[in-house]
């Protein structure tokens, strides 16, 4: 498609899991110098207060199944903010490049003639490792990362790829997986990993209300059912899970049954 003419400038911006300090100085400058501001609903209040008072903000996604703006309306309002010559932020939860669509809306904004930047963020599977004191890699035990997302568009569970993750030697990081973790955790143990393979279940990963449930492959489902997570969550399965402090802080059940 020819380029219309050039006009304007917009930041793809990670804001990061949520807390203020998680930002990257790039981020908070970006968010600082913001004349429009359209931010997605995983962007907390804290970083919404960071840019100025005359900055127009405005929510484009909402969550627990309540309606979002479609992504043609987002992007439509990009250009006509661009154009308009104001400094655009749209602000993504986490990294923009995870499950963020920034290409679709760095493609849509090039066809158009709209100059873009990409800030990253902290993905939520980095913070929630970070949090919980484990790494995602880790020499003789994890030498792969895959970041991988359980569900379809339409929120069935993504039938390809499992074999990637079916290497013992592989951290997964599993995006908008909560709902389908038993279906995920058949197909993992299907592609070879052991039943007992280490998992994690992260609830506002990064933030300080953050809450964590632990387990195997076999059993977090169950367990994570039994918890009123409302927040995201972000799964991390694999070896190196079991250094995490929610494994070694825990009481292990034998023990604490036999008290
Ligand atoms: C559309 S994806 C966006 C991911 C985001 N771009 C990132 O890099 O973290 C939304 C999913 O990311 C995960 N997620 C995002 N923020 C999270 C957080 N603070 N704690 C746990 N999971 C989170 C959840 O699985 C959530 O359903």
């Amino acid at each position: 498609m020819p380029h219309e003419t050039h006009t304007g400038r917009v930041q793809l911006v990670g804001a990061g899991p949520g807390a203020a300090d998680l930002l990257t100085v790039r981020a908070l400058r970006a968010v600082e110098g913001a004349q429009a501001l359209l931010y997605d609903a995983l962007v907390g209040e804290e970083i919404l207060a960071l840019a100025p008072v005359a900055c127009l903000k405005m929510q484009t996604g909402k969550r627990a199944g309540r309606t979002s703006m479609k992504q043609e309306t987002i992007n439509r309002l990009m250009l006509r903010l661009a154009r308009k010559g104001l400094r655009v932020v749209r602000l993504k939860g986490g990294d923009p490049s995870i499950f963020g669509r920034v290409g679709e809306e760095a493609a849509f904004l090039d066809a158009h003639g709209v100059e873009t930047e990409i800030v990253p963020g902290v993905t939520a599977a980095c913070a929630a490792a970070a949090q919980f004191g484990f790494p995602l890699t880790h020499r003789g035990e994890a030498r792969r990362v895959v970041f991988a997302t359980a569900t379809t568009r339409d929120g069935a569970l993504t039938e390809s790829g499992w074999a990637a993750a079916g290497d013992p030697q592989t951290t997964l990081a599993l995006y908008m997986g909560r709902d389908q973790l038993a279906a995920a955790a058949d197909r993992l143990i299907s592609h070879g990993r052991a039943s007992t393979t280490p998992a994690l279940a992260i609830e506002n990963a990064g933030r300080p209300d953050a809450r964590a449930v632990s387990g195997t492959l076999e059993d977090l489902a169950a367990s994570l059912a039994s918890q009123a997570f409302d927040g995201p969550v972000v799964l991390l399965i694999g070896e190196v899970v079991a250094r995490s402090s929610a494994f070694t802080l825990q009481a292990p059940p034998l023990a604490a049954e036999a008290m």
